[in-house]
């Protein structure tokens, strides 16, 4: 059988690691796709020349021709501009859209049957443009958020209560944003929620409470250190959980940017919940039961990506 053929649009920070992890986990061959003349060229080769010593069996490809990405099992979208610091992901608005619709159009074009996996930033906005401009079926078109915000939340936990991060499991909801709502009745060291270890005394809720706030200012965290750009090394592990969980359909419980149309009384909408991931792409939505606060919190966090949604209506008129 023929390996998978995984295409990456965007071959910057997140691109390149995304390149090296797929090859390395053998998912299958990469096309690296960029404007940037060279880049994706010199990533690919680069990366390929690591395959000796790695002993990986896979084919790496650069280019600037959306050709090259036909028939793509998966597609993972980078393209476009990383914030600086001092800069929200809503400041990429307007220059990430038109990114999008030259993205969304050659996706289209010539991998109409891929798994597409969004990253740019803002992304429950990007995530909806970028799967208007292909029109490619929702189920299918897919953002990723919630496994990075539930990774970083993950590692300050693990952290905090001195134990393997492999015995923590988290949940974060809604927008990737300022928004975001981790929740900590859903997250829990070997089974025990939150709430319940707090009781225990084995943390305090004002430790909790900063960890949640650490977790929603985590992007910004890196941005302020890296002064250049924004994460990427935990960015592409996150989306290439996703491709895993598609490619070899592991239907893996994951929180992703996903279309709601219906479920949490969402009425067409991507936002931040938990999906289960298999060969169909999006194959499930997890309704949880929130309670009255979380409620607030997820509504205040959809209000948020509403105004994106809306605003891009506002740049480009094919949209409204
Ligand atoms: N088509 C293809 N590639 C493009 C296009 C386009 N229209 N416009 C820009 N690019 C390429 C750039 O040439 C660059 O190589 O996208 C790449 C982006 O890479 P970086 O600037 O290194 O950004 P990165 O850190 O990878 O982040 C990409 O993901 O997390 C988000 O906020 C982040 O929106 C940003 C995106």
């Amino acid at each position: 059988m023929a390996r998978p053929k995984i295409a990456l649009i965007g071959a910057g920070q997140i691109g390149g690691t995304l390149a090296h992890l797929a090859a390395l986990k053998e998912l299958g061959d990469v096309v690296l796709f960029d404007i940037a003349e060279g880049t994706p060229e010199g990533k690919a080769l680069d990366i390929a020349e690591s395959g000796p010593s790695e002993g990986f069996d896979a084919n790496l490809k650069g280019t600037q021709d959306y050709a090259d990405i036909a028939g793509a099992d998966v597609c993972i979208v980078t393209a476009g501009v990383p914030r600086k610091p001092g800069m929200s992901r809503d400041d990429l608005l307007g220059i990430n859209l038109k990114v999008m619709k030259s993205v969304g159009e050659g996706i289209r074009d010539n991998a109409p049957d891929a798994f597409v996996i969004c990253i740019t930033n803002p992304l429950d906005a990007m995530v909806w443009a970028l799967r208007e401009f292909s029109g490619m079926p929702h189920e299918k078109v897919v953002g990723m958020a919630g496994v990075l915000d539930s990774a970083r939340f993950r590692h300050f936990l693990s952290l905090e209560f001195g134990v393997s991060m492999k015995d923590v499991s988290a949940f974060v909801l809604g927008g990737h944003g300022d928004t975001m709502v981790p929740l900590t009745r859903y997250s829990t060291v070997a089974g025990v929620p939150l709430p319940d270890l707090v009781k225990m005394g084995w943390t305090t809720q004002d430790k909790l409470d900063a960890i949640v706030q650490r977790t929603r200012d985590g992007g910004a965290e890196i941005v302020g250190l890296l002064k250049t750009g924004s994460a990427f090394y935990a960015p592409a592990t996150s989306a290439i959980e996703m491709a895993e969980a598609y490619l070899k359909d592991q239907k893996r419980v994951l929180p992703c940017a996903a279309w709601c149309d219906g479920q949490f009384g969402l009425k067409g909408l991507y936002v931040g919940v938990p999906t289960v991931i298999g060969a169909g792409g999006i194959e499930r939505i997890v309704e949880i039961q929130m309670t009255k606060d979380e409620q607030a919190m997820f509504d205040n966090s959809v209000n948020a990506v509403k105004g994106l949604v809306d605003a891009c209506k506002g740049i480009d008129d094919s949209l409204s």
